[in-house]
This record gives C-alpha cells, structure tokens and sequence, in this order.
C-alpha cells in the first residue's frame, strides 16, 4: 500500500513549518497559559510535534467527531463522540485540527466550543485547502496550505488517513482520489 502514496511534503518540510509555528503561537499567547485542545484522531501526530516547540504552561485534550455526509440529500451530519473532560470557560483554547477542507467540521465544533464560554479560541491547522471551502471558516494558523490542483488530492501521513491506514508515515504524500470518503 505505502508504494502508492507519492510525497507531498517531506518530514523535514513539516518540521521546519511546525517548528514556524510553535514560535508564532508561542508569541501570540503571552505568557497566558493554554488549553489545547486536539481533534482525533488526524490531529495526534501534529498535536504531539506542536505542544513540543510552544514552551508555555499549556493543558493538552482530545475530542472526537464524525461526520456523515449524505451527498445525495445534501445533508451533513457532525456530531461530537468522544471528548476528555474539558473545562473550557474562561480558558485562552488552541483547537488543533488536521485538515480544513468544506470547514463543515471546524465550523460546527467552534460554534460548540464558544458555547462553553473560553476567554478566547483559536485554531491551527495542519493543512488548510481554502479553495474546497463550503462555509466561510478559516484557521489563524495553517502548517501546510494546499492549492490547487493539490487541493483535489487525498492527502495520508503524519496523522492523515485514508480508511484509517497510513497514520504512522512521517511524511505527507497523496494517493489517488479515492471514490467515497
Ligand atoms: P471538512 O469538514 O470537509 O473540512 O473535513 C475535514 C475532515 O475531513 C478532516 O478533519 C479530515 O479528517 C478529512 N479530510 C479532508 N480531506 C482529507 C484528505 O485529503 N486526507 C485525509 N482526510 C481528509
Ligand atoms: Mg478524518
């Protein structure tokens, strides 16, 4: 199966972007304390590379979304399955997510996460692809924009899955584009 992903960004692209990152954030927050709050389970990787270069207090959490999309009517249903316990209010949150692509998921979990009253939420994405957006949802930080024609490639690797299979690649590489998602 690896033989048919062809790299896209290699490991040390991603860790040079991570590293970018941590320090932009890093000057962002202060010296506020963090909660950040990591999407399952595409985000694990970038999550656990991320927290490493932001030498702040910070508080780690996972949460977990699925999301149907029934094509044929148009409807998307997201819901949150899994989610360790969080006290949100009054918290300055990071939401780390993998890929922004319609923004259907990220747009539904910040509208659940303001809910819970943070002080303030921002998100960093691992790759954002703006021009597949289908509401007007942006992260503050993205590690790797993909435009097109990339932006149309099924992208695996460093968390990114397809099928739940090439987690553990250390890079990110595109297979074909497969059929159902
Ligand atoms: P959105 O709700 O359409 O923005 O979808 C975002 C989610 O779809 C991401 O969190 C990924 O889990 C998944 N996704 C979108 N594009 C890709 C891709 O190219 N590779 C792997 N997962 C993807
Ligand atoms: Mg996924």
């Amino acid at each position: 199966m690896r033989d048919q992903v062809s790299v896209l960004f290699t490991e040390e692209q991603i860790a040079r972007r991570v590293a970018e990152l941590g320090e932009e954030i890093t000057a962002s927050f202060g010296n506020r304390e963090i909660c950040v709050l990591g999407l399952m389970k595409g985000s694990l990787v970038f999550l656990s590379d991320l927290i490493r270069r932001i030498p702040l207090d910070l508080t780690v959490h996972l949460v977990r979304v699925t999301s149907q999309r029934e094509q044929a009517a148009g409807r998307v249903l997201t819901e949150i399955v899994y989610s360790t316990s969080v006290p949100l209010e009054g918290k300055d949150v990071l939401l780390v997510d993998d890929i922004v692509d319609t923004g259907i998921t990220l747009s539904y979990l910040l509208a659940h996460i303001h809910e819970h009253a943070p002080a303030s939420l921002r998100v960093c994405a691992l790759v954002d692809k703006p021009e597949a957006r289908k509401i007007d949802v942006h992260p503050d930080w993205a590690a790797l924009p993909v435009h097109e024609p990339q932006a149309d490639r099924f992208l695996v690797g460093y968390g990114l899955d397809w099928m739940e299979h090439f987690r553990g690649l250390p890079f990110i590489g595109t297979i074909p584009r497969p059929a159902a998602r």
